[in-house]
């Protein structure tokens, strides 16, 4: 099973991809998490304790490695590079186990002075495809807000993208243009998650503004989970067990597909 997780920033997406993460591990799935959001903090969400998370490599920032898979310099410009880079190896390479979850911290390509960044950002893609397309772990990539370095091909493979959703009209604004992104590169089942929904009226009005859109599961808002980020735990550890519940329920679903 391949699962994206993408949303409007701050809405609770490394939440959501950690704690499916750490259940299906804990079911006894092999799972890999690809942090593909530039503002990566899934380790965090995963409770990788910080001077771990100190050790943790990112892919796009081992220069030489791109330079050297890709054919091509980083600040070159007009340059010839392949277009199928190597990647095979970047998950035995890069990935930190945890808890049976092996994290991979993509990270972002930056243009720089030369104003191209194809070479990193071709390589990147290419990890993204291999993980979709070759590997057989389930993935759950944790993802901006938007389908970058998915293109066609990739988004065949990809099974479910999960939009993570908020009750307020810029979140709902976000996971209306991101679903659009996602059916127009071939997404079949794109769901929404409800999360941080504080009362009936809440829930609501998400499904209200977002009818037409399944609805793979409803978090309510947890002081556990804000706790749980402030002392750097996993977002599964010392969760309400309704919380828990609503996730191990998403997980169900998922797993029954
Ligand atoms: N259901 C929830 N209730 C309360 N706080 C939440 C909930 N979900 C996420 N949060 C908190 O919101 C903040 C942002 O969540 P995060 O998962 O990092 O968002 P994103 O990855 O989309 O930027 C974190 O402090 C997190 O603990
Ligand atoms: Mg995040």
């Amino acid at each position: 099973m391949k699962i994206a997780v993408t949303g409007k920033g701050g809405v609770g997406k490394s939440t959501v991809a950690a704690a499916l993460a750490l259940l299906m591990a804990g079911k006894g799935e092999r799972v890999l998490a690809l942090d593909a959001d530039p503002d990566a903090n899934l380790a965090s969400a995963l409770g990788i304790a910080d001077g771990e998370r100190a050790g943790i490599l990112t892919v796009a920032r081992q220069k030489a490695l791109v330079e050297e898979r890709t054919g091509a310099k980083i600040d070159g410009y007009g340059q010839v590079f392949r277009i199928n880079p190597e990647v095979s190896d970047i998950v035995e390479r890069f990935g930190h186990l945890h808890r049976g979850v092996s994290l991979v911290v993509m990270g972002a390509v930056t243009a720089g002075g030369s104003g191209c960044a194809c070479p990193e950002s071709t390589f990147l893609a290419a990890l993204v495809r291999d993980l979709v397309l070759r590997r057989d772990e389930t993935l759950i990539m944790d993802m901006e807000a938007g389908v970058e370095h998915l293109g066609r091909a990739t988004a065949r493979g990809v099974d479910v993208m999960l939009v993570v959703v908020e009750p307020g009209a810029r979140a709902v604004e976000s996971a209306r243009r991101i679903s659009a992104m996602a059916r127009e590169i071939g997404i079949a089942d794109i769901r929404l998650v409800f999360n941080r929904v504080r009362s009936r009226s809440d829930e609501e009005y998400l499904r209200t503004q977002l009818s037409g859109i399944g609805v793979l599961g409803v978090v309510p808002y947890s002081e556990r989970l804000i706790e749980a980020d402030r002392d750097g735990i996993a977002v599964t550890d010392a969760l309400d067990p309704e919380v828990l519940g609503r996730f191990s329920a998403m997980v169900a679903v998922l797993g029954g597909q």
